[in-house]
């Protein structure tokens, strides 16, 4: 069944100009053509039809994300994600339609570095993206390639490292490090190009609970004290709990957009788009006498709205 997407105040059918907004898709569609290579290492399944040579990875999106804000996009495999996120900073541009980030129309390929600067990407396997010897020289490769004077360099690559919470490893050889740690590099890394928004794609799939947690730490906090505007795509159901906006995405469309209380106490989500609800959604919402009057998101939630159902 093809659900009808949620108008929030925040989407928009064509708007380039409000000054709150970071990213912005007016009426975008995607084709690869069809001997495309593809170039991450993310899933991506093939389950949009192709006609005539080309494959509308995603269609008609339009959509805007605010400065600032932590948006969580989901949806299943081959729904168009990563199309969407590369489409985000320049790495693809529309077939169809413009986006506009940070007030600069990617298509336009005099504002290709100043987009990729602006809102740095991080992919699913850190392996991929490590490419010096030592974790400092790593973080410091964009910085080079730009040509920053060398004591601005070194200033930055603190800043970065100590924000990362890896100072104390910037001797060491990244591929040594854990998954969690080697994100942070890339993270770091980015973060010293001194960027307004981060964009990770699935970032966070091929790590343990442990390196899971360090990454999301960082972002979490990269969002609320460095007012870095944040696009999480995930598979984990409980990092959408920490969204302002939740986009769900399905055959290349946006079929959902809101809260991440309004996507979940819609029952259709779960049962139509294949979404499971945060674990301790699953928990709380199931617990014999208790009504929470709505849908619990986090432990943190059900066990404070159950202390005070306890006091009354
Ligand atoms: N480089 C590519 N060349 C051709 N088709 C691609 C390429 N990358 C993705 N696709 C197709 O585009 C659609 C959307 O893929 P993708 O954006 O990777 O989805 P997701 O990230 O949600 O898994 C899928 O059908 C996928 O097979
Ligand atoms: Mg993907």
């Amino acid at each position: 069944m093809r659900l009808p997407a949620l108008m929030p105040t925040w989407v928009f059918p064509a708007m380039t100009d409000n000054e709150n907004s970071f990213i912005v898709f007016d009426n975008v569609t995607y084709c690869y053509s069809e001997d495309e290579p593809v170039s991450d290492g993310n899933a991506a399944s093939l389950d949009v039809s192709v006609s005539s040579g080309r494959k509308e990875a995603v269609k008609n999106i339009s959509l805007t994300i605010e400065k600032g804000s932590f948006t969580v996009i989901c949806g299943s495999n081959g729904s168009g994600k990563s199309t969407l996120a590369k489409l985000m900073n320049g790495l693809l541009v529309p077939t169809e339609g413009k986006v506009i980030t940070g007030g600069l129309d990617t298509s336009d390929d005099n504002n290709m570095w100043e987009i990729r600067r602006n809102t740095g990407m991080v992919f699913q396997n850190p392996d991929n993206q490590i490419i010096a010897t030592s974790v400092e020289e790593d973080v410091a490769f964009g910085l080079e390639n730009i040509g920053v004077p060398r004591e601005e360099m070194l200033k930055r690559v603190d800043e970065a490292l100590e924000i990362c919470g890896i100072k104390e490893i910037r001797k060491s050889e990244p591929h040594l490090l854990s998954g969690g740690q080697k994100q942070r590099v890339s993270i770091a890394g980015i973060l010293a190009m001194r960027p307004s928004c981060i964009v990770l794609d699935e970032s966070t799939a091929m790590l343990d609970p442990k390196g899971r947690k360090s990454v999301l730490d960082i972002i979490r906090k990269l969002n609320r004290e460095e007012n870095i505007t944040i696009v999480l795509i995930t598979h984990h159901m409980d990092e959408i709990t920490f969204a302002d906006k939740v986009i769900v995405m399905e055959k290349g469309e946006v079929v959902r957009t809101g809260t991440p209380e309004e996507i979940f106490s819609d029952s259709r989500v779960t049962e139509d788009l294949n979404l499971e609800l945060p674990p301790a959604s699953w928990i709380f919402n199931n617990l014999e006498g208790f009504d929470f009057g709505g849908t619990v998101l986090t432990a943190g939630q059900g066990v404070s709205l159950m202390l005070s159902k306890l006091k009354k």
